[in-house]
């Protein structure tokens, strides 16, 4: 067993801290403030390889590893978890699946500009009355004489009003209910209409939208997978997404207990610095403690992942513990900072804010629970997304 990073994951890891640090961190407050989705970020992500960072370079990512991506999530969301969740479902849902599920001529056309930065990507699967239940979800597409037509809506689209590209999900048997009857597309931004943007707890730096398809006709081209397979393209879409989503709490969760530890540090009550009481002192020990075991849990998840491992349990083990921990610790940050911690004049309230959603999308705790038993009872159904040739190295 290695704990250490190679040096190819150390160099990515300092390059995103470097590049947050100086891009992200003196904005975060103002991009929250006036819940502003941060365009001018996105060419400078994609200048440093960050936008297809676990893409092969010949579908022109930077041919890095599983990790290393799950280190570029950590250090943004640390800096900003509206710029970790953006880069998550533009990577992990929208990118990967169709560079596992794709034929060799969708991967060439569509996972470039992915890759390069030069399109966002949205993971559409989400509908008004099919959240937990994703396999009730009603979007239709119908067999036409060239292709498909595709009617409905989605709702709560990451990137929505942003992405060029959609994996987007829909009935294509209207005779079957369930699971059975979903295929999975590749969509477009001309295909889709905003007609919402959603108002948010946090997160203010991304961008949640609601989506209408009306009569959108698309050729065969753009089914991804075998018809009637997308339910499992969106399960095991949705195995690493959850990684991704766990990196980003444990990004937010570090960057509480960095502001809290200085805070006890320097702030002076009864004639000391407040790291010096034991009330405050066991605070850190359990943030540092469980920390740690989120990191843990998160980076063995990424490592089986990049290992072709199944990593169904394991995702959901990742996300269930940080997305949590991450909530309490946030808490706990404000705590020790008291007053000053419910202001604005710290970030912690922010850390707070966003650190809620990582317990709610890409599956609830109670989903991930569920998950988790499955498993545990062996009742699990999961498959390990194909890798083309290359891939995750
Ligand atoms: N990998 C591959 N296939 C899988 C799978 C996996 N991990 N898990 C299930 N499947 C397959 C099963 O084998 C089964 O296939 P067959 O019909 O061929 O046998 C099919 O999928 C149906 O499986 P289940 O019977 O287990 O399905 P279910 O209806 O009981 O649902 C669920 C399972 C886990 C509850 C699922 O609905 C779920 O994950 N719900 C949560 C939805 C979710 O996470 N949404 C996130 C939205 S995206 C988002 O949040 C992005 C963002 O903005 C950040």
């Amino acid at each position: 067993m290695d704990f250490e990073l190679t040096a190819d994951q150390r160099e990515i890891q300092n390059l995103t801290r470097e590049l947050a640090e100086a891009e992200i961190v003196p904005n975060a407050s103002a991009w929250d403030r006036e819940h502003r989705f941060p365009d001018e970020l996105l060419p400078k992500l994609a200048e440093l390889g960050l936008m297809g960072v676990c893409v092969p370079e010949e579908y022109g990512g930077a041919g890095a590893d599983f990790l290393s991506y799950i280190l570029v999530l950590e250090e943004l969301s640390r800096a900003d978890a509206g710029v970790g969740v953006t880069l998550s479902v533009h990577t992990s849902a929208t990118t990967l699946p169709i560079l596992a599920f794709g034929t060799e001529e969708q991967r060439s056309r569509f996972v470039p500009p992915l890759a390069r930065g030069e399109q966002l990507g949205a993971f559409a699967l989400t509908e008004s009355s099919s959240g937990s239940d994703a396999a009730s979800l009603r979007t239709t597409a119908a067999a036409v004489d060239d292709g498909w037509k595709l009617n409905g809506s989605k709702q709560w689209i990451t990137n929505g009003s942003r992405a060029g590209t959609f994996v987007l999900f829909a009935r294509t048997d209207p005779r079957t209910e369930g699971a059975r009857g979903i295929s999975c597309f590749v969509l477009d931004a001309l295909h889709v209409r905003v007609t919402r943007e959603e108002e948010k707890l946090g997160l203010n730096s991304s961008t949640t939208s609601d989506l209408v398809l009306e009569d959108v006709h698309v050729e065969t081209d753009r089914l991804l997978h075998d018809e009637g397979r997308g339910f499992r393209v969106a399960m095991a879409t949705l195995d690493g997404g959850r990684i991704g989503i766990a990196a980003q709490a444990l990004g937010i969760a570090q960057a509480a207990y960095d502001v809290a530890r200085k805070y006890a540090q320097e702030r002076v009550q009864f004639g000391r610095p407040i790291a010096d009481f034991q009330a405050i002192q066991w605070k850190l020990a359990d943030m540092a403690t469980e920390i740690d075991a989120a990191r843990l849990l998160t980076y063995r998840a990424a490592w089986l992942k990049q290992q072709g491992r199944s990593h169904t349990a394991e995702g959901a083990k990742a996300k269930l513990f940080t997305s949590e921990m991450a909530r309490r610790q946030t808490a706990e940050a404000i705590q020790i900072l008291g007053g000053y911690g419910y202001t604005k004049e710290f970030p912690v309230e922010r850390y707070y804010r966003d650190a809620k959603i990582t317990e709610i999308y890409e599956g609830t705790s109670e989903i991930q629970r569920l998950v988790i038993a499955r498993s545990i009872l062996g009742q699990q159904s999961s498959e390990v997304a194909p890798t083309p040739q290359g891939t995750h190295p």
